[in-house]
């Protein structure tokens, strides 16, 4: 469950309200910010570049009409720079975050690249500071098991696309190879939070996003999330032995 009724939510394997969520999330990416995509790249091995070009692949937006993207949880700008790059010149990125010094990030390594093609903003994916039926499709790549009210943001996302306008999301998910599941297991648990304090002075941030993906619900439960949000022709599909999931939906109406 994203949040209980009463109004409580996992911050990793510790439950604490929904204010105290958001807050230590908050805390946790201010901190990693500087560090955070070489973080990425040491932490997969590089694999979350061939996931987010999976989601662009998937996306695949118009490169001869306009095309209006949102990219939620957008963080260092990933998800929206791969959009520009695979778009036309009539396609539009925002890029929303909650945190500030995530989107810094951002901005600097978008420099003058996409100018008038991107706009930052910070918001909060439970409440976005945008009008209803705007875009034609919405992103969230690893952002979604951070947000303290999940169907929440999911109603936010049905309301700002436009009718017929696309809702994907690229999140951590569940190995589902016995295998893999133990080498993976030890790796998250043992490795990642030392890679967090040897390149990011911070192990504490790491222990919580190892934690975090294995309290985010099954990929089966959270496409029943997406459908109850009001999107259709919810499908899902998952990468890499189940370490990644993608799901998709659809605004028809
Ligand atoms: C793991 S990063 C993902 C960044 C980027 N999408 C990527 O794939 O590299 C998670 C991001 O979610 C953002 N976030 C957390 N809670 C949020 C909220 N309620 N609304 C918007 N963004 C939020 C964090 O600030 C952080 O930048």
């Amino acid at each position: 469950m994203s949040a209980a009724e009463d109004g409580t939510a996992d911050f990793g394997f510790e439950r604490v309200s929904l204010a105290e969520k958001q807050g230590r999330v908050d805390d946790v990416f201010r901190s990693v910010a500087k560090r955070y995509d070489l973080m990425n790249d040491l932490m997969s091995g590089g694999l979350h570049r061939a996931w987010k070009s999976h989601l662009i692949g998937m996306l695949r937006p118009g490169r001869n009409r306009p095309f209006r993207h949102l990219d939620v949880a957008g963080g260092t700008g990933d998800i929206a720079f791969r959009v520009l790059e695979a778009g036309g010149p009539d396609t539009d990125v925002t890029v929303l975050d909650i945190n500030e010094a995530m989107l810094r990030v951002g901005q600097e390594r978008a420099g003058t690249r996409f100018s008038g093609q991107i706009e930052f903003v910070t918001g909060n994916a439970e409440s976005l500071p945008l009008p209803s039926n705007t875009f034609d499709a919405y992103t969230i790549a690893f952002g979604i098991r951070n947000v303290p009210r999940i169907d929440v943001a999911l109603k936010e996302a049905f309301r700002v696309l436009k009718p017929g306008g696309r809702f994907l999301c690229l999140e951590f998910s569940r190995v589902d190879l016995p295998i893999l599941e133990k080498i993976y297991d030890a790796y998250s648990f043992h490795v990642i939070p030392r890679i967090g304090a040897r390149v990011a002075g911070d192990k504490e941030s790491y222990k919580y996003l190892v934690e975090s993906i294995r309290k985010f619900p099954s990929p089966g439960r959270f496409a029943a999330m997406i459908e109850e949000a009001g999107f259709s022709r919810v499908t899902h599909r998952v990468l890499s032995g189940g370490i990644v999931a993608i799901h998709s939906g659809w605004k028809v109406a």
